[in-house]
């Protein structure tokens, strides 16, 4: 009992205590503290605790070092172990075993790994700001579909369910739900439009991007990309390209984002 207290006066031994305290501390305490208290907690990253530790160690060496008498008796077991011929062995092994624990944590720092990254694909890319459209630039950024406000909507809708019928529909097929004919030949699989996770979150003009520029229009951050999704651009008039759009939205009933609500992006990654 009283060698434990002695350990526990002892400078040496606080500074050992403090560290094991901080440390658990910034691990399990950051982590679950909070939980505990019913709020919300997340497990602290490696390089933050290692920054801590450094700014902890700090502060405790500034603590045994300022009392003469302190950093005198903090100092003796260190300087014992180091000097003193009845710690030969002692010394030994941990001469030993500290080049070699930091030797295999080097090894497991550098170590190449293969784990699959995460979130390897963007499926929606952030789009240009402007693009050439057939050799015209076309600014993107803030771009309503024209033809909403030309003619009638009808109109517009029979001729891109024509468009989508003879150009989109092996693809996408005809339930616009991305299993048409071809659709299992390809991956990534044609999307499926009814899903909420595709035009519905997207404005009118990341979809005339998409469709003008197809998968060789998509930017490296998209990799890997191998899309079939073909450049109708070559294809299709700007007209056509818009009409189409009023298909795909009027016939799967979603409303396109729109720019005030703070669509610049057009769409966000998954
Ligand atoms: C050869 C097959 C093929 C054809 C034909 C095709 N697409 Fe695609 N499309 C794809 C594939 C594959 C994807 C998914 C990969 C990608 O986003 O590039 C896709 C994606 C899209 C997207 C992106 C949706 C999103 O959420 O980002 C739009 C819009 C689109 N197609 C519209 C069309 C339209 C309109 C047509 C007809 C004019 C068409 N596609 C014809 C294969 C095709």
């Amino acid at each position: 009992m009283s060698r434990l207290r002695g350990l526990i006066r002892h400078p040496l031994g606080q500074a050992i205590g403090l560290v094991i305290t901080a440390y658990l501390l910034f691990t399990i305490g950051i982590a679950y503290l909070p939980g505990l208290l019913g709020l919300r907690s997340a497990p602290v990253p490696r390089s933050v605790v290692l920054q801590y530790m450094l700014t902890a160690l700090v502060g405790i060496l500034i603590y045994v070092s300022h009392d003469e008498e302190r950093w005198r008796q903090f100092k003796e077991p260190i300087t014992a172990l180091l000097v003193l011929p009845k710690t030969r062995v002692l010394r030994g092994a941990l001469l030993t075993l500290a080049p070699l624990l930091i030797g295999w944590l080097t090894f497991q720092q550098v170590r190449p790994r293969v784990d699959t990254p995460i979130g390897l694909r963007s499926i929606h890319p952030a789009p240009p700001g402007r693009i050439t459209f057939q050799g015209r630039q076309l600014e993107l950024t803030g771009l309503e579909n024209p033809l909403r406000h030309r003619g009638a909507l009808e109109e517009h809708y029979e001729t891109g369910r024509g468009i989508y019928y003879q150009n989109c529909l092996p693809c996408h097929g005809d339930l616009l739900d991305g299993n048409g004919h071809f659709g299992h030949g390809f991956s990534p699989t044609p999307l499926s439009f009814t899903d909420p996770g595709t035009i519905a979150q997207l404005t009118e003009s990341f979809v005339f991007w998409r469709v003008a520029k197809g998968g060789p229009g998509l930017p490296r951050e998209g990799a890997p990309w191998n899309s079939a999704m073909p450049a109708w651009e070559d294809f299709l008039t700007e007209d056509e390209i818009w009409a189409v759009i009023i298909f795909l939205y009027e016939q799967t009933g979603w409303q396109p984002r729109r720019w005030e609500e703070g669509g610049g992006e057009g769409g966000e990654g998954h």
